[in-house]
């Protein structure tokens, strides 16, 4: 049974983090949920709620992002936005990535999101409506070092959403890129993925200094303050295209636009790169 507001929105990778506190924050507002994850057995708190539906879909498989979009329509009858929001983090040293490593990392960051986009957009066109929300990061807009697979897809992500806000507003589709800083979920967690190469040693002093800082997400945000820009995101009205979400994104996006590249870049150094205390 539709709700009295008679909205649906599908979001992907609900089953932790920023993904499952979206779905949260929407259902309380009175909106049918189509809460989409890999393996929607394992989130019975979702399941128990009124108007949310569970479905598989993993972003990698086809199949299953058509299956969950005909899911949908058959129960609640339309779609009124998507939330692109499956993700995870490969990091480390690129030389010690595999060629497998980084086509996994792109097969689900951009790949994927742009299976499900390609499958939801005959439907925003039938319906001269409909709001697409891509979870970037402000990984999309600036660069910490040992993160370049996951900042390429992340990069590609802002590139391929701001490009396509042009042809989609002739359809009346609203295009959303919603850039986290750090914020505190599973990312940090079973969703980062530290590249390894056995015998590549060249590197460990830097890594061994860096890499420790990067895996945590420090004095970041919780995952709702994300889902409440998100929230804002698909019920503003507006045209706006980005949206930065907790963690210090507006800052540190503010100062990666107007500080030179050397200033910038000096500043992640010295937060990063101090060299290990005398013994
Ligand atoms: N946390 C941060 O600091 C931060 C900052 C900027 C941007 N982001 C972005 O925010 C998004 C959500 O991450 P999070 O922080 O909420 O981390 P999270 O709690 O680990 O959530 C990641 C979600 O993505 C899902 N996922 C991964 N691969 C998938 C696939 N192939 N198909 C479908 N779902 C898949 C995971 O599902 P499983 O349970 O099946 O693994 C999980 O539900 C990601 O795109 C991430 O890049 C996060």
């Amino acid at each position: 049974m539709a709700n009295q507001l008679n909205k649906t929105i599908l979001i992907t990778g609900t089953s932790s983090g920023i993904g499952l506190e979206t779905a949260k924050i929407f259902q309380n507002q009175g909106w049918n949920v189509v809460a989409t994850m890999r393996n929607p057995d394992q989130n019975s708190e979702l399941a128990k709620l009124p108007n949310i539906l569970c479905l598989p879909l993993d972003v990698t498989q086809t199949q299953t992002i058509q299956t969950a979009i005909d899911g949908a329509i058959a129960r609640f009858g339309t779609i009124d936005a998507l939330v692109n929001n499956a993700g995870y983090g490969l990091i480390g040293v690129f030389e010690a990535c595999s060629p497998e490593e980084i086509e996994r990392q792109f097969a689900t960051n951009v790949f994927g999101l742009m299976a499900v986009t390609r499958g939801i957009l005959p439907h925003f066109r039938d319906r001269k409506q409909g709001i697409l929300v891509n979870i970037a990061s402000i990984g999309g807009k600036m660069v910490l070092p040992l993160y370049s697979p996951y900042h390429s897809t992340k990069w590609a992500v802002e590139g391929f959403s701001e490009s396509l806000h042009f042809e989609l507003k002739q359809f009346n589709i609203k295009v959303k890129i919603i850039e986290p800083g750090p914020i505190k979920t599973d990312f940090y967690g079973r969703s980062m993925t530290v590249s390894q190469k056995p015998g590549l040693t060249d590197y460990d002093d830097y890594s061994n200094r860096v890499l420790p800082q990067l895996q945590q997400a420090g004095a970041g945000s919780p995952p709702s303050v994300t889902a409440k820009v998100i929230y804002r995101a698909v019920t503003d009205g507006s045209w706006k295209l980005r949206y930065p979400a907790g963690g210090n994104a507006s800052l540190l996006l503010t100062l990666r636009k107007f500080l030179p590249d050397v200033l910038f870049h000096s500043i992640i150094k010295a937060g990063l790169e101090r060299e290990a205390a005398p013994r």
